[in-house]
Parts: C-alpha cells; sequence; structure tokens
C-alpha cells in the first residue's frame, strides 16, 4: 500500500508583465556628410553611372568621414529619436543595437552608445542581423515590452560599410553605404507593432560573407582586411521571390490587407528587388514606397529606419500611417511587420 506525504508549497515565481499594446514612438537618422557618386565609384571598378543606375537605382551614396563613427553616428541618430519620442535617455531601460560594421570583436558597441546617450545602466549589446538587424531589434523590443522586461527600449541600425567594402571589387563597391538610423520603441494605448514574420536560411549562408574569416587573416602571410564579398544575382532572385511571400505573410499576421496600406518601407538593397516586391503585393498606387536608395546607397541594417525618416520629414508618409517593413540580407536573414509609424 502507497503513502501519500502532503505537497510541500514551493513559492512560485511571478511572471513579468508589461504592456499590452507597443508602438514605434520616434525616428531618427544620421546620413555622413560625405556624398560619393558614381562617377566616383568608376574610378575604382570598370563600371559605368548608367550601369549602376539601372542595375540598383543608386545615383549615390554616403560614406562616413573618419570622425562619423560607428558610435557617433548611432549617437546622433538616436538623440533625434528620443526628443521626436518626448523620452529622456533615463527613460530606456535597453539599447539594441544591430550592425556587423563595428570593427571591435568585444565588447558590444551598444554600451558605449548607451553611456553616451545618459541610458546607463540600461542592457546594451549588440545584435548581428546583418540588413535584418533592425527588424529583428524592433521585433525584440516590442516583446521586451509587452513581457515587462523593459518600458522603453532604443533600437539603432547602424553601419559603416565603406570600411568593409572593397572598392575595387564590381560586385559591391557600388551597392554599400553608411549611415545610422534608430527607434524608441514603447508602451501604446492602440497597437503599434504587429507580428513579425523572421526567419533565417543558413543553406545559402555563403552568398554575402566576410571574404575570410579572422583567424585566416591573421595567419596569413599578408593580412589584409577581409572584405565583404557577395554572390549578388542569386541574392537579387532569392530576395524578388521569397521577400514578398514573407511581406505578405506579415500583413495577413497583422490583419492589414494590401488595401489598408498607406506606405512600403523594404530594406533599400536595390530599386528593382523593390519594384518587384511591390508588383508581387499588388500594392495600390497610392500606397507610398520607400526609394532612399536613390541617393543613400544600401545601408544594410540603418536603411530601413532611414528610409522611415526621410519619408516622413518629405511629408510623404505621416504620423499614423500604416507602413510594411521588409528586411533581408547576409545569413541569409530576414524579418517582415506592419507598423504605425510614429
Ligand atoms: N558594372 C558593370 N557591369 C557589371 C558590374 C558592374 N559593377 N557588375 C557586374 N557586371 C556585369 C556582369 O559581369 C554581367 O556581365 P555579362 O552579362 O557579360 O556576364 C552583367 O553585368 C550582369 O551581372 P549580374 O551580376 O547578373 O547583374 P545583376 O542584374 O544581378 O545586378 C546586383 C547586380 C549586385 C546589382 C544585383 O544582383 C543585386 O542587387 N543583388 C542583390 C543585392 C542585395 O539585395 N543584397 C542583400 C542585401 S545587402
Amino acid at each position: 500500500m502507497t503513502t501519500s506525504t502532503p505537497e510541500t508549497v514551493r513559492p512560485g515565481i511571478t511572471a513579468g508583465r508589461g504592456a499590452e499594446h507597443t508602438a514605434i514612438l520616434g525616428i531618427g537618422g544620421y546620413r555622413p556628410s560625405r556624398v560619393v557618386t558614381n562617377a566616383e565609384i568608376c574610378e575604382y571598378i570598370d563600371s559605368s553611372d548608367e550601369w549602376i543606375r539601372t542595375r540598383s537605382g543608386i545615383i549615390e551614396r554616403r560614406w562616413a568621414l573618419p570622425h562619423e563613427t560607428v558610435q557617433m553616428m548611432s549617437v546622433a541618430a538616436a538623440r533625434k529619436a528620443l526628443m521626436r519620442a518626448g523620452i529622456e535617455a533615463a527613460q530606456v531601460d535597453c539599447v539594441i543595437v544591430a550592425t556587423v560594421s563595428h570593427l571591435m570583436q568585444t565588447p558590444a558597441v551598444a554600451p558605449l552608445i548607451s553611456d553616451e546617450l545618459g541610458a546607463t545602466p540600461a542592457a546594451a549589446f549588440d545584435i548581428s542581423a546583418a540588413c535584418a538587424g533592425f527588424c529583428f531589434g524592433v521585433s525584440m523590443a516590442s516583446d521586451m515590452i509587452r513581457c515587462g522586461s523593459a518600458k522603453h527600449v532604443l533600437v539603432i541600425g547602424v553601419e559603416r560599410l565603406s570600411d568593409i567594402t572593397d572598392v575595387t571589387d564590381r560586385g559591391t563597391a557600388f551597392i554599400f553605404a553608411d549611415g545610422a538610423g534608430a527607434a524608441v520603441v514603447g508602451p501604446s494605448p492602440t497597437e503599434g507593432i504587429g507580428p513579425v514574420v523572421w526567419g533565417a536560411d543558413g543553406s545559402r549562408y555563403d552568398l554575402i560573407r566576410q571574404k575570410q574569416p579572422w583567424k585566416d587573416v591573421l595567419e596569413s602571410a599578408e593580412p589584409s582586411m577581409p572584405h565583404l564579398r557577395m554572390d549578388g544575382n542569386p541574392v537579387f532572385r532569392w530576395a524578388s521571390f521569397e521577400m514578398a511571400k514573407v511581406a505578405a505573410e506579415a500583413l495577413d499576421k497583422a490583419g492589414v490587407s494590401p488595401d489598408d496600406l498607406d506606405v512600403f518601407l523594404p530594406h533599400q538593397a536595390n530599386m528593382r528587388i523593390i519594384d518587384a516586391m511591390a508588383r508581387t503585393l499588388r500594392l495600390p498606387e497610392r500606397v507610398v514606397i520607400a526609394r532612399d536608395i536613390a541617393y543613400q546607397g544600401n545601408t544594410s541594417a540603418a536603411s530601413i529606419p532611414l528610409a522611415t525618416e526621410a519619408l516622413l520629414e518629405a511629408g510623404q508618409a505621416k504620423s499614423g500611417d500604416l507602413a510594411l517593413f521588409v528586411a533581408f540580407g547576409a545569413g541569409l536573414a530576414y524579418a517582415a511587420q506592419v507598423v504605425r509609424l510614429p
């Protein structure tokens, strides 16, 4: 015969609880001062202004000057985002920096940025999701706020890709550029950030990559910067076909139809990819499409917040508009979500 022992009462763990709804409360950007024309790019590679314009849509791009560091550009973008959100740096509980071009293995650049802003002791860390990094960050920030682990999160996408671009490489020299964009994510009375659709396809890992691991660089007889390499055409085809499906799924999950949408804000990788996605999504004519790439180039993690700021500043988009973000890049990592613009 078995005897039952009375169950010992053990203290439980109180679950975190946060806001029911979240939103982007403010957006800010920083564009480096040096304008690099296609003519200048063609001094380094065998190409032409016409080829670059028709194949990528890029007319010019911005490359950072030495003082326009990852930290400096991030702080400038973040100050604008905080000011527009009406949030003090001291109210920020977490700083997420999405970047692949902070050339210091450890520590992350986020604590430095946080401290310069006056947000210490906010949690601060970097994420490496390449061009999808900003959308990954917005999703993580929103989830943190819903769970109660943070009230206000600063998400920064920042790149100095000119440091890791080989200006003599025809496949990448004309595409990559520098800049920073920041968003303050916080609680909201109504829903401002839809469910993320995200993923990564490691079977395509080699399509965009650092040329060599650091260890191989250090062991080589003539060490040199392991620049970015990209097999552009397979990435182009993958992005043009697969990313529209991811974007459509994000619309569906948010319960938003293309007819409800005001603004399409895709990662600024190539104007032809932007056009292909817009066609596949059957966006109505009146939907504003971000085309920041023409004068900014591809700034990876910074491209969506920079394009968002540009549309808001130009009055082409307004506060309260429903926008669709979709981002993709090295990994290959991707993410899409519907947001309400601040
Ligand atoms: N200038 C002139 N000609 C060039 C060139 C350049 N910079 N680079 C390549 N070419 C030539 C090629 O040699 C090829 O010539 P061929 O037809 O005689 O063989 C031709 O142009 C077409 O090359 P291809 O690579 O097929 O061009 P593309 O239409 O795919 O455009 C990219 C190239 C890089 C603009 C495009 O592939 C792209 O944007 N890819 C995706 C970028 C992206 O989204 N990255 C992910 C996020 S960071």
